[in-house]
C-alpha cells in the first residue's frame, strides 16, 4: 500500500492519495479541483490507475475535482448516499467497504454533525488504522456545525461514541488543519481536543459551539451547488 497526505493551501485542505501497488490502482480522498493537475502528474508519475474519487461530504469552502478526475481519469465518484447527488457513480452507506485493488479496504463511516449527511473512512492495513475523519475531527478541533443541516448534538455523539470508542493507536487523518499538524491519534484527541475532550458533556460542547460566530466560508455560495454536482459548473 501507498499512501500520501497532500495539501491544498488556500482552503488548507488535505487530499490523500492511498494505492494498492499490486494492482497499481488507487484513490483519492476529498480532491481539490485547484490541485487537479497535480493529482494527475502524482497519478501519471506514479503509474497508478484512479479507481475512485470519494468525497467526505459536500464541501462549502473549496471545489471538489471529482467530476474532473472521472473525465480525464475514469474513475468512479463516490460519496455519502444521503447526499443524493444524481452526478455521483457510488452511493455508500453506512458499513460499505470500498475495495481498491487487491489489498486496500476502506470501510464507510456515517458520521454527522458537521453536515447531517458527512461520512469518514476508515482505513485498516496490517496493524495500522487510520481514521480519514474529514470535517467531523480535526486536531484539537472539529469541524463547525452552524450549515448545511450541521448539528453539535450530533457531532458530539459522532466524535464520542463512534470515533473515541476506536482503538486508542487510531491515527487521525482530517480534512483540514490550519497549523500545520498532519495527523493525530484517537488518544491524543481524547486527552487533548480543546472543544471536545474525553470528559467533555453535551451541554458545554453545544454551548461552545454556538459561540463560536464565525464568518460565513468564502465560496458557501459559489461552492456548495457546484458540489452538489460533483464540482461541475451547472448549467441550468
Ligand atoms: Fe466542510
Amino acid at each position: 500500500m501507498l499512501f500520501k497526505q497532500l495539501f491544498e493551501k488556500e482552503s488548507s485542505t488535505y487530499t490523500y492519495l492511498i494505492s494498492c501497488q499490486e494492482k497499481q490502482e488507487a484513490i483519492l480522498i476529498d480532491p481539490v479541483l485547484e490541485t487537479l493537475q497535480r493529482d494527475i502528474d502524482i497519478l501519471n508519475n506514479l503509474n497508478l490507475k484512479l479507481a475512485y474519487a470519494i468525497d467526505t461530504h459536500i464541501h462549502a469552502d473549496h471545489v471538489t475535482s471529482a467530476a474532473a478526475l472521472r473525465e480525464i481519469t475514469n474513475c468512479k465518484v463516490a460519496g455519502p448516499a444521503n447526499d443524493n447527488l444524481k452526478c455521483r457513480d457510488i452511493n455508500l452507506k453506512n458499513k460499505d467497504n470500498i475495495v481498491v485493488g487487491s489489498t486496500v479496504l476502506l470501510e464507510a463511516i456515517y458520521s454527522p454533525g458537521h453536515t447531517n449527511t458527512h461520512f469518514s473512512y476508515m482505513l485498516n492495513h496490517n496493524d495500522n488504522k487510520l481514521l480519514f475523519s474529514g470535517d467531523a475531527l480535526l486536531i484539537n478541533t472539529c469541524g463547525r456545525t452552524d450549515f448545511q443541516s450541521g448539528s453539535s448534538r450530533e457531532l458530539f455523539n459522532t466524535i464520542k461514541n463512534i470515533f473515541y470508542k476506536l482503538p486508542d493507536d487510531t491515527k487521525i487523518y482530517p480534512a483540514h488543519d490550519y497549523n500545520n499538524k498532519n495527523y493525530s491519534t484517537i488518544k491524543d484527541q481524547k486527552n487533548d481536543n480543546s472543544f471536545i475532550d474525553e470528559k467533555t458533556n453535551v451541554e458545554n460542547f453545544v454551548n461552545k459551539m454556538k459561540n463560536l460566530k464565525l464568518d460565513m466560508p468564502k465560496k458557501i455560495d459559489y461552492a456548495v451547488p457546484i458540489n452538489s454536482n460533483c464540482g461541475i459548473l451547472n448549467s441550468d
